[in-house]
């Protein structure tokens, strides 16, 4: 498919501001891309497509996880936002006809990260995060500075800031976000 069928699709499945976060998504990652050696088409992709299953009601993301055969953790099952990085990754490969993986890997990632990411999973965790659409918060100048020049220290920064706010919000946090933490904090 390309992009301009993909523009069109999206446009009708997700929010007009969510759909301005993609797209500032697709092109913070092209440049990530750019200045760490991966593959600039990849990246505008899992860009463009990471929140694509955002706009399905909470409920039903649940059901159509269970249906579609994705694993539901105990985490997700009390929290279904969350379980719209894994669905998204089904939607762009039966909806936007993405078969590369590692597209579709890097959209399943993108909301907690993992242990031992790709370049492009990294990319896509750190892009959605720092796009030039999002409201400001803590350090947000530091942390898109570090996307450019150090992009180990970049991840681990947001994770730090992720898990400090998810303490003082009492919002339980998902299990994967703390190993991602602490996987990129012993490489520190
Ligand atoms: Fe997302
Ligand atoms: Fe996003």
């Amino acid at each position: 498919m390309n992009r301009d069928k993909m523009l069109q699709r999206l446009k009708t499945k997700v929010s007009e501001k969510r759909f301005e976060h993609s797209l500032g998504v697709e092109y913070t990652a092209a440049c990530m891309a750019m200045v760490h050696g991966a593959d600039v088409e990849k990246a505008r992709i899992a860009g463009l497509l990471h929140d694509c299953a955002k706009g399905i009601p909470t409920k039903e993301k649940l059901e159509k996880a269970r249906k579609n055969g994705i694993f539901v953790t105990k985490y997700e099952e009390k929290n279904p936002e969350m379980l719209h990085a894994k669905l998204g990754a089904h939607y762009a490969r039966y909806k936007y006809d993405v078969h590369d993986e590692e597209i579709l890997d890097a959209i399943a990632s993108h909301t907690t990260g993992k242990p031992a990411m790709t370049l492009l999973e990294k990319i896509i965790f750190v892009a959605d995060y720092i796009e030039p659409n999002r409201k400001p918060i803590k350090e947000l100048d530091e942390i898109r500075k570090e996307a450019f020049t150090d992009l180990d220290a970049c991840v681990l920064h947001i994770l730090r800031n992720t898990i400090a706010y998810l303490q003082t919000s009492k919002e339980e946090m998902d299990y994967a976000t703390q190993m991602t933490y602490d996987y990129y904090k012993a490489l520190e």
